[in-house]
């Protein structure tokens, strides 16, 4: 992997390795936060997406961050699996699901600890829109794809105004990589064909700017 695909991955996790931190992202999906209606839509729409999955045997959220969507896969899989880069992220996911038949993992998505088809279903939600650089992006959905043996659901964020300003200033000052920026959807897809994923289905999540789940299945 290039320097600048490791620092964009790096600059990223560093924002929830910190108890406070971590709470705060939390509270913000939880009833009175911010984003507490948006997580009632992810939880619907998740679970439509699932129930054409059908049943599964594991399932694993990464990343899992608290652990906030973990249940609904709980919903549809015997066992499932939390796993991201911040162990402290997935204490606070420990304390809250006490009752999940769950593990948990420590791990880098561009390099899963985990063999070959580990798991039926991997689910990665509110992660990819952050990596701007294409050779990490590509090498996560690799890595995904060679994980799951059955479906892969990611989330997929066009870049708002807010990211296109930040992603602008952080290329001024030299700071974002030659080749970063936000992923268009066409690039997003086409990413997770070459990473051997095709579409199963699709659902919206906002409009303007598009966010949405999609629920891919491996083609080799
Ligand atoms: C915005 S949160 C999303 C968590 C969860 N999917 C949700 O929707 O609530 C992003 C998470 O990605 C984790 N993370 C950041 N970089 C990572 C990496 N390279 N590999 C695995 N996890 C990573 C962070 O620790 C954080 O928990």
């Amino acid at each position: 992997m290039s320097k600048q695909a490791a620092n964009d991955s790096v600059q990223f996790q560093t924002r929830f390795h910190q108890r406070q931190q971590a709470i705060r992202y939390r509270d913000r999906f939880r009833p009175g936060g911010k984003r507490e209606q948006m997580h009632h839509k992810e939880v619907a729409i998740l679970r439509n997406l699932l129930a054409k999955a059908g049943t599964l045997e594991v399932a694993m959220d990464l990343p899992a961050g608290t652990g906030r969507l973990t249940p609904i896969l709980a919903e549809f899989a015997s066992r499932v699996i939390l796993a991201d880069a911040s162990d402290v992220m997935l204490e606070i996911a420990k304390e809250d699901n006490p009752t999940l038949p769950a593990t948990f993992l420590v791990t880098s998505a561009e390099k899963i600890d985990l063999p070959t088809g580990a798991v039926d279903l991997l689910f990665c939600h509110r992660f990819l829109h952050h990596i701007n650089q294409p050779e990490l992006r590509q090498r996560i959905f690799c890595e995904m794809a060679r994980v799951s043996r059955r479906y892969v659901i990611v989330s997929y964020y066009a870049a708002g105004f807010r990211s296109r300003i930040k992603w602008r200033l952080k290329n001024l000052l030299g700071l974002a990589g030659r080749d970063s920026k936000p992923a268009t959807r066409e690039q997003f897809f086409a990413e997770a064909t070459s990473a051997g994923l095709k579409v199963a289905a699709q659902e919206t999540l906002r409009k303007v700017p598009l966010g949405m789940f999609c629920l891919f299945e491996k083609t080799k």
